[in-house]
């Protein structure tokens, strides 16, 4: 018998309290006990639903009942998100949550927490939806040297990129129906801008190579300067653009997390992935290169992960070591982006194929219906980015577009 709590009754908590309800006897039996939900916490009302008389707008009366051995955190936010969870994990009750922004901040922390008190932090929902890809990295490839991972991390990025690039939808009604749709974040500036998926890239790369990753230490961009013009070239290179957040070992033993759209080829697996999917590839020595793939926002995909944290957390009294990471002091460990080698779709107006050969004499040229007199647009030969930010100096306010290739 095990009693769980949901904090927060927004869509992810109310879709992991219908999807709860509605497979009820199965998750017991694959739970292998009587579970049982005895709260939700919210602050809002909630009247006629069918299990009104659960809500409770106080967390002591959570924290204070010893029946309560797991609670579901799926409120979003570093605040009052940490303190709830890291109350709970000292009191010995474990914690599954979606909420990538207190795992990317205060993940360390709170794994340690719960080690310290014979508990679990689980966190299999906070990245790429109902997508198992937590569970793997630190169990079914854990005899592997993980080299890498590159995705598609960010639903709400990737359903705007399909519906305009694909559909001719505009960026805002894109956002306004991803927003409908429950992908959004509450404040969608931290998908457009890159910030959900760096979230996640530090997470992963946090659980991959063992050292707390922050966001702050991660290069990011999202996708509101993207054009319908670099689409374009980007089509007739022969691939499309996608926001990818990613990690890869260096040749010194650092590591480089960054989040950034690129170009990518038809050929990749993950040139496919769209609407609100994710597509994650892991990079490994004895498998070369998985792809996980499925819905990675909204309301009954991410309950789908939590409710699996749940029935573990259920099961586990004690603490899974090999999802846990260290705290880190400094981010030396993190490698600098500029020095890395890098191929780049370049797109320069007010110049002329004889300027851009001098500069770039190995770069490919690529060409767009409709291209204006003065723009040039080319794929450059590899080299540092520290070294092709030199040579665009020269092209200093010319330079309308500029996007990395995907080269894990
Ligand atoms: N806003 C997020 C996304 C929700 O669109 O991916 C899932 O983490």
């Amino acid at each position: 018998m095990s009693k769980f709590a949901v904090l927060g009754h927004g869509v992810v908590g109310s879709g992991t309290v219908e999807l709860f309800f509605k497979n009820k006897e199965k998750i017991c039996r694959r739970s292998e006990m009587d579970l049982d939900l005895k709260y939700i916490l919210d602050i809002r009302d909630f009247p006629g639903l069918p299990y009104s008389d659960l809500f409770t707008k106080d967390i002591n009366v959570i924290l204070n009942d010893d029946e309560v051995t797991v609670v579901a955190e799926v409120m979003g936010g570093v605040h009052p998100a940490y303190e709830f969870v890291s109350e709970c994990l000292k009191r010995g009750k474990s914690v599954a949550t979606s909420n990538k922004e207190l795992v990317a901040v205060k993940g360390a922390e709170l794994l340690r927490l719960a080690k310290e008190h014979s508990c679990n932090f689980m966190f299999e929902a906070s990245t790429g939806g109902a997508i198992p890809i937590i569970r793997p990295i630190h169990k079914c490839l854990a005899a592997n040297d993980i080299t890498a991972c590159a995705g598609i991390l960010n639903g709400t990025t990737n359903y705007i990129l399909t519906k305009m690039l694909s559909d001719g939808v505009s960026f805002d009604e894109a956002l306004a129906e991803a927003q409908r749709l429950g992908y959004a974040e509450r404040d969608p500036a931290a998908d457009v801008e890159g910030h959900d998926a760096c979230r996640k890239i530090c997470i992963l790369s946090s659980l991959i190579y063992g050292s707390h990753v922050y966001p702050e230490w991660v290069h990011c961009e999202g996708i509101t300067a993207l054009t319908l013009e670099d689409a374009a070239y980007a089509k007739s290179w022969g691939g499309v653009i996608k926001l990818i957040g990613s990690v890869k070992r260096t040749k010194d033993g650092r590591i480089l997390p960054m989040v950034a759209p690129r170009f990518v080829n038809k050929g990749s697996e993950l040139a496919s992935v769209e609407d609100v999917f994710n597509g994650i590839m892991v990079y490994g020595d004895g498998f070369e290169r998985i792809m996980f793939y499925g819905r990675g926002a909204g309301k009954l995909p991410t309950a789908s992960a939590v409710l699996g944290d749940v029935i573990d957390c259920a099961k586990h009294k004690i603490t899974i070591l090999s999802q846990t990471w260290e705290d880190s002091r400094d981010n030396s460990f993190i490698a600098d982006y500029k020095e890395d080698t890098v191929r780049l779709y370049l797109r320069l107006k007010d110049t002329d194929a004889d300027e851009v050969k001098k500069a770039f004499p190995n770069a490919a040229f690529i060409t767009r219906e409709g291209q204006p007199a003065g723009e040039i647009a080319i794929i450059t030969d590899s080299e540092k980015e520290s070294a092709v930010d030199e040579k665009l100096y020269d092209f200093k306010g010319r330079v309308c577009g500029r996007i990395r290739l995907l080269d894990i």
